[in-house]
């Protein structure tokens, strides 16, 4: 059938309507899902901790990640992170990498103003960190000495080791996959079997590479949840092999457990679309002294 050409110009026309409005739906989703790195939030959960004992339930951890200072993000915004930890008045403090981002040409005082904030984490048992990627890229030797400065052991295939009530924690820090060195038996040597332990890893794809482990409970960073979540598609982007399958959240493969944060900060772009920045905050459970749907 003949169509006239005003009938033609009214289908052209609609045509870029629905594909206007549909871009305007997206546009508006995206929007509404902005997140500003300037406010972070609080993830809270329960977590079972094999070997944990009894009197030690109830051990408070606060983890923070992807800090990130540099081309995006200040001191400043790692204070806000700071704050709610402490405000969760936690046990222990875990760092997980990737304190820096773009200060490769910067002296030694830009490492220290992005690792001073730290100094105000208030812990009963310490703080401890590891390294991530970012931190090797921009100058590990210059992050060692700022953490030295402030007093936090920076682990690299070590391990910590917390007295709690009733027995000791294990916190093994392992260094980072990319550009750290490989030596994870030396992290676990010496733990005795059944020791309660949480294994501290910057790059979560260390869950499946060394599964054959005791990890207990792995927590790791790196991921920035994908840092820009496409509804009804996922993360845009995970920097890393297995980070399709753990972008964030809790986990579970056998008898280990993972958790990865979405971090506190961005690389690449500025911008958290649907992915909030993350503190969190883990309270430790006795094995059988957590519900089914907290674990
Ligand atoms: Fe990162």
């Amino acid at each position: 059938m003949d169509e006239r050409p005003d009938q033609r110009r009214t289908r052209r026309v609609t045509r870029r309507h629905i594909l206007g409005s549909g871009s305007l739906a997206v546009a508006a989703a995206l929007g509404l899902g902005y997140r500003s790195t300037k406010r972070p939030e609080t993830e809270f959960l329960d977590l079972p901790l094999p070997g944990l004992p009894a009197e030690a339930a109830g051990t408070t951890i606060a983890v923070l990640s992807d800090t990130h200072v540099g081309r995006f993000a200040t001191p400043d915004d790692v204070e806000r992170g700071v704050e709610l930890a402490n405000q969760a008045n936690p046990h222990l403090v875990l760092l997980l990498g990737d304190y820096c981002y773009g200060l490769g040409e910067r002296t030694q005082s830009a490492f220290d103003d992005a690792i001073r904030p730290f100094a105000r984490l208030r812990a009963t048992y310490g703080v401890v960190a590891i390294p991530g990627n970012h931190d090797y890229w921009d100058g590990i030797d210059r992050v060692r000495v700022a953490f030295n400065r402030v007093g936090i052991p920076l682990l690299t295939n070590q391990r910590y080791m917390v007295s709690i009530p009733g027995g000791e924690l294990a916190i093994v820090g392992l260094d980072d996959l990319w550009e750290g060195e490989r030596q994870v038996d030396r992290a676990f040597e010496g733990i005795p079997a059944g020791m309660p332990r949480i294994t501290l890893s910057h790059n979560p794809d260390r869950f499946v590479y060394e599964r054959h482990r005791d990890l207990s409970l792995m927590l790791a960073g790196h991921t920035h949840g994908g840092q820009i979540i496409l509804p009804g598609v996922g993360p845009l982007y995970v920097p890393c092999r297995y980070g399709w399958r753990y972008p964030m959240g809790h986990f579970r493969a056998g008898r280990n457990q993972l958790y990865v944060s979405r971090g506190l900060n961005c690389t690449i772009i500025p911008l958290r679309i649907h992915c909030p920045p993350e503190v969190t905050v883990i309270t430790l459970a006795a094995p059988g002294d957590v519900s089914p749907e907290a674990a």
